[in-house]
């Protein structure tokens, strides 16, 4: 080392240092060793001395000669974690310090090929190289070769070189990696005539050099440079003669050069003369040299390397021209067929030879780049020229050259062969060149050797394709763990398998990490089948428990089928071994009637199968009975209500004399036994009321005989009192709207049928209950003169800022009782305790703000009016504009004349009174029976523009 430091600068010229540090690091510390290394390539001329030369081992290196250079091959596997170091013996035995300049000057080469292993070549006319007639060459190299940086321990293997050549062609050039030689024959005066003007003009000069000593004349742009060639080493050049040659060697890039275009490709040229002068001859030599410094390009498939077929500063007077032969050659060796490995082309201009990546020859090399899996290919080429032409007969051109490829990205693959049936993932990941290895494969997060992925159950192993890539196949049962499984569609299992290769990627052994993902989606879950059944008040749904909560949840229309929903609604639930069994009575929530007659009822009841991650229904579970029943009630979402009411009374009566609130509603088909009736919630005198989140509808069945109401005066009837109320109940949240009723709507749960109670309230039943139902109606005028009425479940339509017209009406035959409207408002909906409201009237008194005036009209008889004391009409004006649906609230109460003769419950005041109290606050008992009454929809649009 400390040798080293003292001024030893040679190796290898520094672009070519990365390929020898790849070369070492195949070995652990390999890259501190590759500088080592390559300092200690400089010669010591102290450690000659003691040096013991050892017979080296077999096929540690390789020699062989083309055409006029020496070609070393090392072994690297020999040299591998070594450190080693190259000598050359002159041939008188003493030794010469080395250096990067010196390399270039000598002749000598020192790289690698594609393979990293050692490469030195030499030029026959190279320094220390023992030349005889121009014929047979020599040369001896020691190679050092050590297990620690200090190289006095190390081992040295000599190995001395013999090579012919012959015969020489008149001029011969090289164009090595570092240098450029040309070597003439040195009796044939050589300046071409084609320009003998040039040269001439440098004549008066020539002749005042000494006789016997050479001079060089270099031409460059900067003008006309003469030097002594002994001064010629000190620029960095070569120069000498043998016995019937003359050469110069020169660098690239030297000051003396200069770098031209032949033909589009960049070449370096040294132009220059030799000469000697000697008493009677003046000696004239072109030594011009010229080497291309490029000329290849890439593709994703090809190199292409082209040199220009005609270099003019070689070839003066290009019409004499003639292109003898081009052969091309890799690793040294020629290649007696290039055209089955690569395509050769030449015309007059260009020579151009086009090599597949992956040619036989070079080196694909896998690497990674910014994490990106990719190849280099690499190959050393040579190329050979000869050509005719007038002044030098003939020229050989030889081209050395090693051509890489920039980095080129192969994204590597997961390829899916997995067979569903077989329930394993079958993949495999490639493709990769040899010099890829798996390192680890994670699988479920843990990071297992392929070794220990086999110890998991996992199959692991490398396959080989057949155009020679590989890959690394991973199977993987589908019920591993690792694997994530997840129920999707219908019936299926969708399988991930996740894993994460990591490879060591080429001879550098990058790390590369590559994640995949597989999945496979097989129908391997089988849906549950229900059996549905009944008996005479119960509907049955059996439902196979096997899976069923690993996938799904069971559903009445929206509601979950739990414990809660069994027991609001009146169901039973039972589970054994292998099933679960739903019971529903006939008249419970969630039944589904299909139709409802005289005769019979036909229920359903449905179960919806439901995906338990996403809800999606994935089956509907339904039976369907028929019933025969004499007494029930049944509220249709669409707000129908049908009742069949039974005989109950002794003595019996007439069923077809039986009625609803509105008298006009008479059964539909009635027998001894029982009627039957149909109405909607609307009509019939129907009224409604709120009570938590249900709206209630009411109505009565009752016996026509009998006189109502009930304050009328007594009279005896041989009639039973017969009452039955009807109720239907609705949850409020889903309630529907009067004017918004669709009937045959398929009812998938939506809207819910409403429940139904009857209660008979007669004397027979031995209890008779004090509540009331008033048969109100609230209706929207079209004007002011209450002759038109709108029909319910009309949309009505007014103008912003128009008055509204509004009437309440007590549907009833008494004369004698009042109709008073407590408190009215106005709001956007029809909730009864909906926010945002306008007041109409306070305690029955019109209601006048900056938002709305409110007007009675007087009421008098007329053919719509028979008692007008059962009206209320009032106009609303609202004083600001207003869009959207607007609807009516009333609170009513129905008062009697204080005389009659329960007096006391129905008297109430109700009519505006503004110093009065507010009235049936806490007044004990009812001060007359209250009401509420909705009205409306109305749409407020904005007033159509006049025109004038
Ligand atoms: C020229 O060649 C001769 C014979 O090989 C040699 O002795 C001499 O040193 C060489 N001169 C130079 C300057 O290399
Ligand atoms: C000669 O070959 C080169 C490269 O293939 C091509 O670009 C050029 O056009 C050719 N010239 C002639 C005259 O054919
Ligand atoms: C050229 O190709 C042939 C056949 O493809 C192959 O056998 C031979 O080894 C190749 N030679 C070189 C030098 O690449
Ligand atoms: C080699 O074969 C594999 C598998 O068929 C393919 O994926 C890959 O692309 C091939 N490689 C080349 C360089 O043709
Ligand atoms: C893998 O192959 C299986 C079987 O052919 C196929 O069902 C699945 O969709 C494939 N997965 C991917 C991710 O390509």
């Amino acid at each position: 080392m400390a040798a080293c430091q003292r001024g030893c600068a040679f190796a290898i010229p520094s672009h070519s240092c990365p390929s020898w540090e790849r070369w070492q690091s195949m070995e652990a510390a390999g890259r501190l060793l590759c500088r080592v290394s390559l300092l200690l390539l400089c010669l010591q001329p102290g450690l000659g001395r003691t040096r013991v030369v050892q017979a080296a081992p077999p096929g540690f290196m390789e020699s062989s000669c083309l055409a006029s250079i020496f070609w070393v091959k090392l072994d690297k596997l020999f040299l591998q974690g070594k450190f080693f170091s190259l000598e050359i013996v002159d041939p008188s035995g003493g030794t010469v310090l080395v250096d990067e300049m010196l390399a270039a000057r000598c002749g000598y080469v020192l790289s690698e090929d594609v393979w990293g292993n050692p490469i030195f070549r030499a030029s026959v006319l190279g320094c220390h190289v023992a030349n005889e007639a121009d014929r047979l060459f020599s040369l001896t190299i020691n190679i050092k070769v050590s297990s620690s940086p200090d190289m006095r321990q190390a081992a040295t293997y000599s190995f001395p070189m013999y090579c012919t050549y012959s015969p020489w062609a008149p001029r011969e050039i090289v164009c090595e990696e570092n240098y450029m030689e040309v070597s003439v024959k040195s009796d044939v005066p050589a300046i071409s005539d084609y320009d003998s003007a040039t040269w001439m003009s440098a004549l008066p000069e020539v002749q005042k050099v000494q006789y016997q000593v050479w001079q060089l004349i270099f031409l460059s742009p900067s003008g006309r440079k003469k030097i002594m060639v002994s001064n010629a080493a000190k620029l960095g050049y070569s120069f000498n003669n043998t016995l019937a040659r003359v050469f110069l060697r020169a660098p690239y890039s030297s000051n003396e050069s200069e770098l031209t275009v032949a033909n589009g490709v960049s070449m370096n040229t040294v132009s220059s003369t030799s000469m000697y002068k000697q008493r009677w001859l003046l000696l004239l030599i072109d030594t011009t040299v010229s080497c291309p410094v490029d000329g290849t390009s890439f593709t994703d498939t090809a190199i292409t390397w082209t040199l220009p077929s005609i270099i003019p500063t070689l070839v003066l007077q290009g019409d004499t021209f003639i292109s003898k032969n081009i052969s091309v050659g890799v690793d040294g060796k020629n290649i007696a067929h290039p055209e089955q490995n690569f395509t050769l082309e030449h015309n007059k201009t260009h020579i151009q030879i086009t090599i597949p990546i992956g040619a036989a020859g070079g080196r694909l090399k896998s690497t990674v780049a910014n994490g990106v899996h990719g190849i280099i290919y690499s190959i050393n080429l040579f190329l050979e020229h000869i050509w005719a032409d007038v002044d030098w007969h003939l020229t050989k051109y030889t081209v050395i050259k090693s051509i890489s490829t920039p980095f080129i990205p192969r994204i590597p693959t997961v390829i899916n062969n997995t067979i569903p049936e077989k329930r394993t993932f079958d993949v495999t990941f490639g493709s990769f060149l040899p010099d890829v290895s798996l390192v680890t494969i994670t699988i479920g997060n843990v990071p297992l050797s392929p070794r220990e992925a086999e110890h998991h159950g996992y199959k692991v192993y490398e396959i080989t394709f057949p155009n020679g890539t590989k890959g690394f196949n991973l199977e993987v049962p589908f019920d591993d763990p690792t694997v994530l499984k997840e129920y999707v569609n219908r019936n299926e299992t969708k399988y991930t398998l996740r894993v994460n290769y990591t490879l060591n990627v080429g001879p550098e052994m990058k790390p590369y990490n590559h994640p995949a993902a597989v999945e496979c989606v097989l129908a391997d879950i089988e849906l549950p089948e229900a059996v549905g059944y009944c008996d005479k008040e119960n509907l049955y749904l059996a439902v196979p428990i096997s899976n069923l909560h690993q996938y799904w949840s069971l559903y009445i229309g929206n509601k979950l089928l739990n414990q809660h929903t069994v027991l609001s609604n009146r169901y039973l639930l039972t589970t054994n071994s292998t099933h679960l069994v739903v019971q529903v009575p006939l008249f419970a929530v969630g039944i589904i009637y299909e139709e409802v007659s005289f005769q019979r009822i036909k229920t359903r009841f449905d179960l919806a199968l439901r995906k338990a991650n996403t809800l999606e229904t994935i089956e509907i579970f339904s039976v369907s009975c028929n019933f025969n029943s004499s007494a029930f009630i049944v509220c249709y979402p669409n707000g129908t209500v049908t009742v069949s009411a039974p005989m109950k009374t002794i003595p019996s009566i007439d069923m077809g004399k039986t009625k609803l609130k509105d008298s006009t509603c008479k059964p539909k088909e009635f027998n001894e036994e029982q009627a039957f009736f149909q109405f909607h919630v609307s009509t019939c005198g129907t009224s409604l009321k709120f009570e938590g989140d249900h709206i209630i509808y009411e109505n009565e069945i009752s016996y026509e005989k009998e006189i109502l109401p009930a304050w009328g005066p007594p009279r005896i009837t041989r009639d039973p009192d017969y009452r039955l109320t009807v109720l239907c109940y609705y949850p409020t949240k889903e309630r529907l709207m009067h004017t918004a009723i669709v009937s045959n709507r398929p009812t998938n749960g939506h809207p819910p049928f409403g429940y139904g109670r009857m209660m008979v309230r007669s004397h027979v039943t031995g209890h008779r209950k004090t509540r009331q139902i008033l048969n109100i109606i609230s209706r929207v005028s079209k004007d002011e003169s209450f002759l038109e009425l709108y029909e319910p479940n009309l949309t009505i339509v007014k103008p912003s800022l128009e008055p509204i017209f509004f009437e309440v009406e007590l549907k009833d035959e008494e004369p004698s009782v009042d109709l008073h409207l407590n408190n009215c408002w106005m709001t956007g909906s029809s909730e009864f305790n909906s926010t945002s409201q306008w007041i109409i009237t306070m305690d029955g008194c019109e209601n006048r703000n900056n938002e709305s005036v409110t007007e009675f009209y007087p009421v008098s008889v007329s053919r719509r009016v028979k008692y007008p004391a059962h009206f209320k009409r009032l106009a609303v004006r609202m004083l600001v504009p207003l869009l959207g649906q607007v609807h009516l609230h009333c609170t009513v109460t129905v008062c009697s004349p204080p005389k009659g003769p329960i007096g006391n419950i129905w008297t109430c005041g109700g009519q505006c009174d503004p110093t009065r109290k507010r009235i049936d606050q806490n007044s004990e008992p009812y001060s007359g029976l209250r009401g509420y009454v909705l009205a409306g929809p109305v749409w407020i649009v904005a007033p159509e523009p006049t025109v004038d």
